[in-house]
């Protein structure tokens, strides 16, 4: 029988910090595919983490929440590059290529074993609470909680994110989105979370004018 000893706790810690790193690499080496992906893994990871500890999630569950933001579009890796920064209207057919990513996302990490449904997080991040999302359009209780989080973080970042097709949107117009969607497209506790931490200011919204290919 093993127990549960204090070295076993620093391996657990060791390894979970090994890969950490190697899910944040995987994440820089998306930067050479999309640097708007990768930047934008990386801020939806980091604030997905500040949204679960106010929820008050426990450290596990945090850690793997911080892994899914990381990972959440690996799927676009998958997607020409022309296509994901057209600037543009996309056709019906680009947009069904774009929106696949959520399956390609999945198909990548579903076998690589996480002890945690890092996949799920791929897979679902553009459902909606109402069942009105995507790929499945599945909704209420059939989304967890790190799904129901991840998306919401997407949408705040990607809203709050200057693009070649539209500029950044303004706080007031991520916080009338998020206000709008309360309870039918997002899940309510989680957008009440989110708003505490922009309205509180605790949110930094400086990056929204910065120059992705410099940062
Ligand atoms: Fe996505």
């Amino acid at each position: 029988m093993i127990t549960y000893t204090s070295e076993l706790k620093n391996t657990e810690v060791q390894i979970r910090s090994y890969f950490a790193n190697l899910a944040e690499n995987i994440s820089r080496i998306f930067e050479a595919v999309d640097v708007y992906a990768a930047i934008h893994q990386r801020r939806v990871a980091a604030l997905a983490r500040h949204v679960g500890t106010k929820m008050r999630l426990d450290e596990d569950k945090l850690f793997w929440l911080y892994i899914g933001g990381l990972l959440h579009d690996i799927g676009k890796i998958s997607i020409p590059e022309s296509i994901l920064n057209k600037t543009g209207k996309l056709t019906e057919e680009e947009w069904l290529l774009i929106r696949s990513h959520t399956k390609q996302g999945y198909n990548i990490l579903k076998d690589i074993g996480f002890t945690y449904p890092v996949d799920d997080i791929a897979l679902h991040h553009h459902e909606r609470v109402d069942g009105s999302g995507y790929p499945d359009g599945i909704g209420g209780d059939m989304l967890s909680i790190e799904v129901c989080i991840i998306t919401v973080c997407d949408i705040v970042d990607a809203m709050g994110t200057h693009r070649p097709y539209r500029p950044a949107r303004s706080k007031e117009e991520i916080l009338q989105e998020l206000k709008n969607g309360r309870g039918t497209k997002y899940n309510a506790s989680v957008v009440d979370a989110m708003l505490e931490i922009i309205e509180s200011g605790e949110f930094d919204f400086r990056y929204c004018s910065q120059n992705l290919s410099t940062t």
